[in-house]
């Protein structure tokens, strides 16, 4: 069965190796990273910007979170495959909460699910994490918050809001967490956060202490014209490289260079 179980991810902090872990909304990214030997794969809600073309994580329902993480699952075969819970499906009561992992799980095909932070939201992770499902807890920039938070923005930059994040991080390990995610947090914080806690930090523009990072496989790639956040690193330009494979595509059609005669049957 691989290196699927969420305590290999403890354990790999322990041992002081890195995790490295991309999201995926589709089979062919997924299999293309469990080959490559990613340790987790993220199906996350993302997938609403990334996928569908909505301004934020916001529309994204339980029934797309769904069918993206079956796609995903079938492509897979040793990383371990984390869902997010998408917003409302446990912001209204424990017992949805379980309902709604329980899709992730028995539906989707993933092997834990990811949580972001709401007041409250750790009687719903205990609640979830107590039918045998495990939990990644997600602190700082919380997307589904995006409302409320007044935009995309660093979080836990006043010693205030430091202490309120370390306290939000340690009150999910409490309920039962395997790993947490740190989205958009000034480095010192969440390392200071990741010396504090016994499970694994898993960050996203949250500098190099943590123990783990993730990222959009699509910005990794440069698949995308838009703007990049700043803490993306680009490893390729394959939007530039795609325009211009499927331009040449574009012009042997109306050349007729393709099929050509001997394509034909
Ligand atoms: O939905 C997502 O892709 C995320 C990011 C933090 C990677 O949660």
């Amino acid at each position: 069965m691989g290196q699927r179980h969420p305590s290999v991810m403890i354990e790999m902090k322990q041992k002081g190796q890195k995790i490295r872990m991309l999201t995926a909304y589709d089979v062919l990214m997924a299999r293309l990273l469990d080959q490559i030997g990613v340790d987790m794969i993220l199906v996350g809600d993302s997938l609403g910007n990334m996928f569908a073309g909505y301004d934020n994580t916001i529309p994204v329902t339980m029934d797309h979170m769904v069918y993206h993480t079956q796609a995903v699952c079938r492509g897979v075969s040793r990383a371990l495959v984390v869902a997010d819970m998408p917003f409302m499906s446990y912001h209204v009561s424990v017992e949805e909460a379980k309902r709604n992992a329980g899709r992730l799980i028995q539906e989707g095909g993933a092997h834990a699910v990811k949580m972001e932070w709401v007041s409250g939201a750790e009687a719903a992770i205990e609640a979830v994490i107590g039918i045998g499902i495990p939990v990644m807890g997600h602190v700082g920039l919380t997307p589904q918050s995006v409302y409320q938070l007044g935009g995309y923005k660093v979080q836990g930059r006043t010693e205030s809001a430091a202490e309120g994040l370390i306290a939000q991080a340690k009150l999910l390990e409490k309920a039962g967490c395997f790993a947490m995610l740190l989205e958009l947090v000034p480095a010192d914080v969440a390392q200071n956060v990741t010396s504090q806690l016994s499970i694994p930090t898993i960050g996203i523009g949250a500098g190099a202490g943590c123990d783990g990072q993730v990222l959009v496989t699509q910005d990794v790639l440069g698949m995308t014209d838009a703007k990049l956040p700043r803490f993306v690193k680009p490893y390729a330009t394959l939007h530039a490289e795609m325009t211009k494979v499927l331009g040449q595509y574009l012009s042997d059609v109306s050349s007729g260079v393709f099929p050509g005669e001997a394509e034909s049957f």
